[in-house]
């Protein structure tokens, strides 16, 4: 067998995102190993997740450094220890500098909670509501020098309903996360995602162009 790809997961919090990796790795869906967890929280619930799988765990406090880039490379030190070959954001609520991405060339992905380019940056449930759009969902997308911009893998829609908190909408949200991020790492385990620019093609896929409508059409 090839070997496995190695992953880096970096997380900032709960980590259920890290878990759904790990399930489907343990489940024989995903064939890639995680090399090396890394918080920049000591505190965050997802070190507690890695520690229950034997998952080498690291914990760069970012407030140990005197700036980001000070930050980047240590976290870049131990990474390329680990033999990372795919750089996994799960929650990570850190801006990587240019530094950190020269090292790793379309090596970086993030799960975002939104449909970009709608909605980049933080607080995206609520902005969603305020807004009054009637679908959000979350993107897999390749991390470029941007917040949030770089070119999309995968997205899934969900509905925003009457009575949708910021709360009720992030969980919706994050139940798709946890099926499209795994898949979107399937792909690249795989060697079928070709970025052309942008747009970024998966090799293999038939295409569907079922219409998605909220509230659905009177029959
Ligand atoms: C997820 O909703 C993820 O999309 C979001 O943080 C949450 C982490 O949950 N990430 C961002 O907002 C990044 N800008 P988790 O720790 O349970 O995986």
């Amino acid at each position: 067998m090839a070997d496995l790809l190695k992953l880096g997961v970096l997380i900032s919090g709960s980590g259920s995102n890290l878990q759904s990796i790990i399930d489907q790795i343990e489940r024989g869906a995903l064939n890639a190993k995680i090399a090396m967890v890394v918080s920049n929280h000591p505190e965050a619930y997802g070190l507690t997740r890695a520690q229950k799988h034997g998952i080498p765990q690291t914990v760069l406090n970012h407030r140990d450094f005197e700036n980001r880039e000070a930050f980047d490379r240590e976290l870049l030190r131990v990474l390329q220890t680990a033999g990372v070959e795919l750089v996994v954001l799960a929650g990570f609520m850190r801006i990587l500098t240019p530094f950190f991405l020269r090292a790793f060339p379309d090596r970086i992905i993030n799960i975002h909670p939104a449909l970009l380019p709608s909605f980049p940056g933080t607080h995206v449930q609520q902005k969603a509501l305020d807004y009054g759009v009637r679908f959000s969902g979350c993107t897999v997308h390749f991390v470029d020098e941007g917040v949030d911009t770089g070119p999309i893998i995968i997205q899934a829609v969900v509905p925003v309903l009457d009575g949708d908190t910021a709360e009720t909408l992030a969980a919706r949200i994050l139940k798709e996360e946890h099926k499209i991020y795994p898949q979107a790492i399937r792909y690249f385990a795989e060697g079928r995602i070709v970025k052309n620019g942008r747009r970024v093609e998966i090799k293999g896929i038939g295409n569907h162009d079922a219409a998605l409508c909220n509230p659905p059409l009177d029959r």
